[in-house]
């Protein structure tokens, strides 16, 4: 699972899954591009990633901007000299039931979740296309393969996402590009610490292995999947979710 030479940028990874997995990238030796809209996060995650001995950059990117994703594409491949991998995290939620949702809730989640994900891989696949080798890894949900009450936009945004990344990789497995998503259940984030504590408690108990994911396992996933160990694996769906969907 070495990535040593390899250049990753990962969306949203001033904090939660995408930090963890910036920082478990740089430790398997890739260089790292960590973007986010909050700068200042970006930034500690990036001094993070200094500290561990590989060259890292912070950008302040909206996912949902295709201008500044193509901004973020060239300069990644100019400064840190490649493009190799791609993580798709910024993500968000704006739950509400589907009767009550506001267009306005709908659209900034498909827009950030799947948008955004479109965005960034058309202006990522152009590096790599040139560099005959590419990893995108888009993180969906396990909610966008069984439906949630309460996520009518997210859960569509994910199942978007999926299908997505089945287009990408039968799209762009001719030129060594694989395109794979991981789909975590539950994990400890300031995303889930939204969530009531007898909500907390129910989904726990439909957790096989009796507790709520951590980042580093979703990033630990995501390392495998951009490493040569997983080079013939494109269009799956990684579920990491403690056994509550199988
Ligand atoms: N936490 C979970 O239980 C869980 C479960 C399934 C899937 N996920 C997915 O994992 C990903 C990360 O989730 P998390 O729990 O770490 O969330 P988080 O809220 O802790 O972090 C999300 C990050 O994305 C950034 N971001 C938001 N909008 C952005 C934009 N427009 N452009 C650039 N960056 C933006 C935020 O600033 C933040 O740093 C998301 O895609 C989420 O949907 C999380």
């Amino acid at each position: 699972m070495q990535l040593s030479g390899k250049v990753a940028l990962v969306t949203g990874a001033g904090q939660g899954i995408g930090k963890a997995t910036a920082l478990k990238l740089a430790s398997y030796g890739a260089d790292v591009a960590v973007v986010d809209v909050n700068y200042e996060n970006a930034l500690v995650t990036a001094n993070e990633v200094t500290n561990m001995g590989r060259k890292a950059m912070a950008l302040k990117v909206d996912v949902t901007n295709p201008k500044q994703t193509d901004e973020m594409a060239q300069s990644v491949f100019t400064e840190l000299q490649g493009l190799h991998i791609l993580v798709n995290n910024a993500g968000i939620t704006r739950d509400g039931l589907l009767m009550r949702m506001s267009e306005a809730d709908w659209d900034a989640v498909i827009d950030v979740n799947l948008k955004g994900s479109f965005n960034c891989a058309k202006s990522c696949i152009k590096y790599m296309t040139k560099q005959r080798w590419g990893r995108i890894i888009n993180i969906a949900s396990i909610v966008g393969i069984t439906g949630n009450p309460g996520q009518a936009n997210y859960s569509a945004s994910k199942a978007g996402v999926i299908g997505l990344t089945k287009t990408i990789a039968r799209e762009m497995a001719s030129r060594n590009i694989t395109c794979n998503a991981v789909a975590p259940g539950f994990i400890e984030t300031a995303m889930t610490d939204a969530l009531p504590q007898d909500v907390k408690e129910k989904l726990l108990a439909q957790i096989p292995l009796g507790r709520l994911g951590g980042p580093t396992d979703i990033a630990m996933c995501v390392v495998f999947l951009a490493s040569s160990a997983a080079g013939y694996i494109t269009g799956h769906v990684m579920n990491v979710n403690g056994g509550m969907y199988m």
